[in-house]
């Protein structure tokens, strides 16, 4: 339980899977006084509602959960926006583009006119191309319409190199860049441990088999995907602390999916998150093999927009 006062509102539109889960770890690391489901499928959103608000009788969170309308999600702090197809087996990200757009489109009409502060987080994939089309579709700053992107991956890398390392995942920094889908990858130059360089902190003899672990890590929801048929516990937890950092003002520098001016598209890399949404871009000094596998993730997102 926080000890801080909390009066926000998060909406999360969508109460399957994945937006279940979301409100589940917004509950137990509570940020917001209330979450508001909205799903047009009344029955399953109510009996979500009815079962997560079971997970907050017996603790003395203050969390309210209820149903909500798509008018009511455009007055809140923050809407995160899971509604969509969702990829089944053998299904890439991209093959959900038709269906999520339209969805988005007129969920959107629905909610405007948002309140001036509100932050629309995307989830619905393919999550940099949909952060793309909710700019458009939104009458809110560019700032403040931003996808959870890689944040993701990022943590799978940063989980798989810590038990490769044998050390803490928080001491290890390090950064999946790009498409939250098949063309991301690793910005290796800038993953350091502790903040030291990788190649500095590691034991001389550690071998890190750098093609593995970004092929894993690319991978790994499709994996999963392919025995359970979703993923959402681990998007779960990076959503809820996305919200935090939002809504605490923390300016923490994560890897989420925002509009870049240079490239034309949303595609994640790491930025300055405040209660304003994105506040800054991060610098990130890659080499030029880093820099022409953002430009390829960028044209590999710019396919798909044009489709
Ligand atoms: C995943 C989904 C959120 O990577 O795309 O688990």
């Amino acid at each position: 339980m926080s000890p801080r006062n909390l009066t926000s509102s998060i909406a999360i539109v969508g109460a399957g899977d994945v937006g279940a889960t979301i409100a589940y770890s917004l509950i137990l690391n509570p940020v917001a006084s209330e979450i508001l489901l909205v799903d047009p499928q009344e029955e399953v959103r109510d009996a979500q509602v009815q079962d997560l608000s079971d997970s907050t009788f017996h603790t003395n969170t203050s969390t309210n959960v209820r149903a909500g309308t798509h008018k009511e999600a455009g007055q809140c702090d923050i809407i995160v926006f899971t509604a969509g197809a969702k990829q089944k087996k053998g299904e890439s990200r991209t093959d959900l583009i038709g269906k999520n757009k339209s969805i988005l489109q007129s969920a959107i009409s629905d909610m405007q006119p948002f309140a001036s502060n509100t932050i629309l987080l995307l989830v619905a994939n393919p999550v940099d191309v949909i952060t793309y089309f909710a700019q458009q579709y939104a009458d809110l700053p560019k700032s403040r319409v931003l996808g959870s992107g890689t944040f993701l991956d990022s943590a799978r890398l940063r989980g798989a190199l810590a038990k490769e390392a044998g050390v803490a995942a928080s001491s290890v920094n390090a950064y999946v860049l790009g498409e939250h889908g098949e063309s991301q990858f690793v910005a290796w130059s800038r993953c350091s441990f502790g903040g030291l360089p990788m190649e500095i902190a590691l034991p001389k003899d550690a071998k890190i088999d750098k093609r593995r672990l970004e092929d894993e890590t690319r991978s790994k929801a499709g994996k999963i995907i392919e025995s359970k048929g979703a993923t959402n516990y681990g998007i779960g937890g990076v959503v809820a602390r996305l919200c935090r950092s939002i809504l605490f003002d923390e300016r923490e520098v994560l890897c989420v999916s925002s509009w870049q001016e240079e490239l034309g598209v949303c595609l994640s890399m790491p930025v300055v998150l405040g209660r304003e949404g994105v506040v800054r871009g991060v610098e990130m000094g890659l080499d030029d093999s880093e820099k022409g596998k953002l430009r390829k993730s960028a044209e590999a997102i710019k396919e798909v927009i044009n489709a």
